[in-house]
């Protein structure tokens, strides 16, 4: 039986084979992208190259693993299919190879007897049926074809369907075709079906040959890529014959876990709230490896929702004690080998969990004396005892009680809920938090002019000047840079004096007086570690990577793109420095 660690090594051997280079999974949190949260795609950290902007120094044709988070299906985990958590394996051309190697790179990967070797057979394919921005995609229709896959497997779909991207309002993107499993008890009918369920997608060749620009319009892109994607766990519950990736080996680890908490022998069936508990705590122990802590705003609120939803599920399981520390020590042992920052941060991840813990209890308590007043309120002669729609949403909102929560201690004592109430007052809350998710997405994919390029340049610069000022445990915990300033999130702990600011900013701006060229050497990493270069060792041993030099004054491994010369960046100012999470500061800084 192959497991998800066999099917990741397969996959990234099988591309390697082909050409192609093994690049780290990059962040969950998106570098220098102020329009989405979570990377939610491996071509997310892509972009920049996927537009032809720069080079990817590990060249045209890239593999790997991606962590990845997507958060619009949230209130739907717990169900068979849906992770917030998930690994995307996928391959790259960046302008090299296009349509043919891709489909036929595909089809070998899924069928070669040393690779998946999935029989033709269990397979069928979508491809785009054509519109007005772009023609009916005859190419891949034919090759799928030749390769053995019949017309009646073969659907030609629209817009819909068959075409992936931009990421976020604007980007790369382009027709795509897909391709799916059959799950179905025996053999799978003659003709392909794509409103049948029980066809699966488990792979999907994007063919990247548009940038939509803010008018809307699709123009072609510079260069003609492939981006791919194949999500791993669901692959894996796949070809395991499973109906849910939390039947797999991926999920065990731990349930098991969970069982012991509970000092219970394993169900038979995984209830909701235990897919819940180990997918939300799956995806809050990478969140924490990747820098972020619980909070208010942004990453840091999605992460606490994650956690807080944990453990009110815990609750509802009977769980009363402290847990999410050690359904995340079960994470790191099962992929600590895989992704290294999580044994890394091992000891943060612990001591964030428990501490959010403690808070969220505290909380919790605070809500019951909270329900105790609007139950005293209610005179004792009152017949039918209700606990209004809004009072009970305050609870959910404010106290994070769950409505069953509510209803359980009302019930105590002889009240009832207003369900629907809490219903609409619910629906009216999500609507707002909808609209407040697509302001997010609003102004489209982080764009790379020259101005942009110039407040990277100046991140280079805060960096190294903090550094000079505060000392060396200042380091990058978060970029973010729009066309208008940079937001730059470091680690350190006290709220920084005027003193320490003015002289920050005098720093930065004596290196943009001495008109420093910036420099770009390619490398490798072994060689830019050896150089004293700062920044995240993205690559694996031996890749090449860029190293922009800013004269004696910084050295960083990053992708660029960056100023010429420091003197391109006029005046820098800092215009505010303030709390981010616990531990890391956040400055806002413009170049006028
Ligand atoms: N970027 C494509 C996807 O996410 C491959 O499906």
């Amino acid at each position: 039986m192959m497991k998800a660690a066999d099917i990741r090594k397969k996959y990234i051997d099988f591309f390697v084979g082909k050409g192609h280079q093994e690049i780290k999974s990059a962040s969950l949190i998106p570098d220098n992208d102020p329009t989405c949260l979570f990377t939610t795609a491996g071509m997310h950290p892509l972009v920049p190259y996927l537009q032809g902007v720069t080079l990817h120094p590990a060249g045209r044709r890239l593999t790997d693993y991606q962590k990845c988070i997507r958060t619009g299906d949230i209130d739907e985990v717990g169900d068979e299919v849906h992770l917030t958590f998930f690994e995307m394996l996928g391959n790259w051309s960046l302008g090299d190879y296009f349509k043919e190697d891709a489909i036929r790179f595909s089809f070998e990967f899924l069928t070669g007897k040393d690779n998946l070797n999935i029989p033709v057979n269990m397979l069928a394919v979508t491809v785009f049926a054509g519109d007005d921005d772009a023609p009916f995609d005859e190419f891949s229709y034919r090759l799928w074809n030749s390769l053995g896959i019949s017309e009646k497997r073969i659907a030609r779909l629209g817009k819909k369907d068959n075409w992936w991207g931009p990421a976020g309002q604007t980007g790369p993107c382009g027709p795509d075709t897909e391709m799916f499993y059959w799950t179905g008890d025996g053999p799978a009918p003659e003709t392909f079906d794509p409103a049948d369920k029980r066809w699966v997608e488990i792979w999907n060749d994007v063919f990247m040959e548009y940038n939509k620009n803010a008018d809307g319009k699709y123009e072609p892109l510079a260069q003609k890529n492939v981006d791919t994607g194949m999500g791993l766990e669901r692959v894996t519950a796949i070809l395991q014959g499973k109906k849910s990736c939390y039947e797999t080996e991926i999920f065990a680890p731990l349930f098991a876990e969970l069982d012991a908490i509970r000092g219970i022998e394993a169900p038979a069936v995984r209830s909701s709230s235990e897919r819940i508990i180990a997918d939300h705590l799956r995806a809050a122990t990478f969140i924490l490896a990747d820098g972020i802590t619980p909070g208010k705003v942004d990453q840091a609120y999605v992460l606490r929702r994650l956690i807080r939803r944990a453990i009110r599920e815990g609750r509802k399981l009977g769980i009363d004690g402290a847990f999410t520390s050690r359904i995340a020590r079960a994470v790191i042992r099962q992929l600590g080998d895989v992704y290294p920052e999580l044994r890394h941060s091992e000891q943060r991840i612990v001591e964030e969990l428990e501490r959010e813990e403690k808070q969220f209890e505290q909380t919790l308590e605070k809500g019951t004396r909270e329900f105790e007043k609007f139950i005293s309120r209610v005179p004792a002669h009152i017949e039918k005892k209700v606990i209004s729609g809004k009072n009970a949403f305050y609870l959910y909102e404010t106290y994070g009680f769950p409505i069953e929560l509510t209803v359980e201690m009302a019930k105590e004592k002889n009240f009832s809920v207003d369900l629907p109430g809490f219903d609409a007052a619910f629906a009216k809350h999500q609507e707002l938090s909808r609209q407040g998710a697509e302001q997010k997405f609003k102004g489209g994919l982080a764009d790379h002019s020259e101005q942009t390029a110039r407040l990277h340049t100046a991140t280079h610069l805060l960096q190294a000047a903090l550094r000079k000022v505060l000392g060396n445990h200042v380091e990058q915990r978060g970029s973010n840079i729009t066309a208008e300033r940079l937001r730059f999130d470091f680690s350190h702990e006290e709220k920084m004096t005027p003193e320490q600011l003015a002289e920050v900013q005098k720093l930065v701006n004596d290196a943009i007086a001495r008109d420093l060229e910036v420099v770009c050497t390619e490398t490798t990493v072994d060689e830019a570690k050896a150089a004293g270069a700062m920044g995240l060792f993205e690559n694996k041993y031996g890749a090449r990577v860029k190293m922009y030099t800013i004269g004696d004054v910084s050295c960083e491994i990053c992708g660029g793109p960056h100023a010429g010369r420091t003197s391109e960046l006029g005046h820098f100012r800092i215009v505010k420095e303030e709390s981010s999470s616990r531990g890391v500061r956040r400055i806002k800084a413009v170049l006028e």
